[in-house]
């Protein structure tokens, strides 16, 4: 039962307001002692002409209580009381019929999200960025995806550009095939920032590089072919980490997509009036707007960056008819997606307004130094590896005779990293540091595993309970705590796509693990007073574990039966 629009559907019988006005208004009171919902009436003051605190003690008279354990008034205030056993038992009973739906809706239904995420460089490494990004458009997707919403995944890599031509040169020049092979990307980079550095010694190499970038936007075969290799090469990286993290994407169309799609672009963009020439580049003045043209064209003639955003743009509405368009990149292209997305609306593109820059922070290592000496980056794959290892060790430390040791070890090591990046306001930075995103006891991926796991264990134990269940044994303040967490599962999934912020779905889930661990350490369930009770507190375990599964799942991140 949906509480909240009942105590509006109660109060709509009393006063005339419109039903969402009236839920719009209905507050969760900050202590337990004020009740589960109130209601404030200081806005019915000037329409009834009455004291607010006058229309709340005439409600709680006349209202409709059915459902509710009581309905007091405090000051200007309508608090509710509902009746806990009834709260209870829907509650549960909803979530273990449910299941795996339990938290899901319909409310995207017919609606198409165009979701871009991850998007790393071809040639480079993935980097921790990359993973920021990955690990927010993977659980955004989940998200939606689980409210209805038809969602389709993009990866928009980088692979077209004039550090093609310089890689090209790069190859031809200083390449060691076996460590390509070998290690492709780091061969890759070592070739590239030999490049920049021979460059400054030789000027004449940029040159070089330009000539084979135009000949590869030409379609000349021998670039076209070996631009093909780096891209083969590092997408097979690249699918290496992907596949760690259980992260898909449904089309890889990366800026190489739109090579061909450009021209018509710049036309249609001098077509409207609205191409400038500005030091031999071409440009749409944005000043206006406050903010730097955005480039269009290169004084060489090229495209760029921006450019082929704008085509992708344009793609993705004549192609997915999108109802949001979503950009998981990182908060230091703001100003260029705001470029991209003014420039989109001045051609005409009311639908512009859709397309959501939806931007992360820096990421850090507190306990390892990072050099930014060039060419010297933490590659993903040794991260993840180094959490799954840390991981094992703790196993090996706590519970050495667990079976499947090794892939307990991997779903604890990698969700670890997910969670850090998934736990705050993704506008924040991130420090990472092992000890703390590995520890049982913080506010950590292994914490909430490790609860359900708790609850799992129970359950195994003591088996499901069956038959009839007297909810109203689950009386403690901290039992009720539980099953009041347990029921806004999907109000937090939605205010989480509301503000297009994964950290709250991470921060509901945490309340459930602490709420759980409240309840759990506190009350036994094998030992409860009597045969009642611990049925009610199995059936609460088993929620709770529910809930916990669905909710990390919408995180990209699994769960453990026994760690
Ligand atoms: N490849 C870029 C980078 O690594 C991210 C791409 C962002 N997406 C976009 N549509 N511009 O910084």
């Amino acid at each position: 039962m949906d509480y909240k629009k009942l105590v509006a559907e109660r109060i709509a019988e009393k006063i005339e307001l419109p039903l969402e006005k009236i839920e719009e208004l209905i507050e969760i009171p900050p202590k337990a002692e004020m009740g589960d919902f109130a209601f404030p009436c200081f806005q019915l003051a000037k329409v009834l002409r009455k004291a607010p605190n006058m229309i709340a003690v005439d409600l709680k008279e006349s209202i409709n209580k059915d459902g509710f354990e009581r309905v007091e008034n405090i000051g200007s205030y309508l608090n509710f009381f509902v009746d806990k056993a009834v709260f209870t038992k829907e509650t549960i009973e909803k979530i273990i019929t449910e299941g795996e739906k339990y938290g899901s809706s319909e409310i995207g239904k017919g609606k198409n999200i165009v979701i871009e995420y991850s998007s790393p460089n071809i040639a480079k490494p993935f980097h921790v960025g990359h993973l920021f990004s990955t690990s927010i458009g993977n659980s955004l997707y989940k998200i939606m995806s689980f409210q209805g919403y038809n969602c389709v995944r993009i990866n928009h890599l980088g692979d077209w550009g004039t550090q093609f031509g310089k890689l090209i040169s790069a190859y031809k020049r200083w390449v060691d095939e076996e460590a390509l092979e070998k290690e492709p990307i780091k061969e890759l980079l070592r070739i590239y920032v030999k490049f920049h550095d021979e460059a400054e010694k030789d000027p004449s190499l940029e040159e070089e590089g330009r000539m084979h970038f135009k000949k590869l936007e030409e379609g000349s075969e021998e670039e076209v072919k070996l631009w093909k290799r780096f891209r083969d090469l590092s997408l097979k990286e690249f699918q290496k980490v992907y596949k760690m993290l259980n992260v898909k994407f449904d089309y890889f169309t990366g800026e190489s997509f739109y090579s061909d799609k450009m021209d018509a672009v710049v036309e249609e963009i001098d077509k409207k009036g609205l191409l400038t020439e500005s030091n031999g580049a071409k440009v749409v003045m944005l000043d206006k707007y406050n903010m730097p043209p955005c480039i269009i064209k290169k004084s060489d003639g090229a495209t760029i960056y921006a450019t082929r955003d704008l085509a992708a743009a344009i793609y993705r509405k004549n192609t997915y008819d999108f109802y949001k368009s979503i950009y998981v990149v990182g908060l230091e292209q703001s100003l260029h997606f705001k470029q991209v997305f003014t420039t989109l609306k001045l051609m005409g593109y009311q639908w512009a307004d859709d397309c959501k820059h939806v931007g992360f922070g820096l990421v850090r290592f507190a306990d390892r130094k990072l050099s930014t000496r060039k060419g010297e980056v933490i590659f993903l794959e040794d991260l993840l590896n180094e959490s799954i290892e840390k991981a094992t060790e703790i196993i090996n430390e706590k519970n050495s005779d667990l079976e499947n040791k090794e892939e307990v070890a991997k779903k604890i090591g990698i969700g670890a990293v997910i969670f850090t990046y998934l736990k705050n306001n993704r506008e924040k930075d991130i420090v990472f540091s092992w000890n703390e995103m590995l520890s049982f006891d913080g506010e950590t991926g292994p914490y909430v595993q490790y609860s359900y796991a708790r609850g799992k264990s129970v359950l195994r134990k003591l088996g499901t309970a069956t038959g009839d269940v007297d909810y109203s044994k689950l009386s403690s303040k901290e039992e009720f705590e539980l099953v009041k967490t347990l029921e806004g599962f999907n109000n937090a999934i939605l205010y989480s796509i509301d503000k297009l912020e994964p950290s709250i779905v991470t921060r509901y889930v945490i309340d459930v693990a602490k709420n759980f661990n409240k309840f759990y350490n506190q009350y036994s369930v094998m030992n409860a007073e009597d045969e009642e009770t611990k049925k009610a507190r199995l059936k609460l375990v088993e929620a709770t574990c529910q809930v916990l599964k669905n909710g990390l799942s919408l995180l990209g991140i699994e769960v453990v039966e026994k760690m």
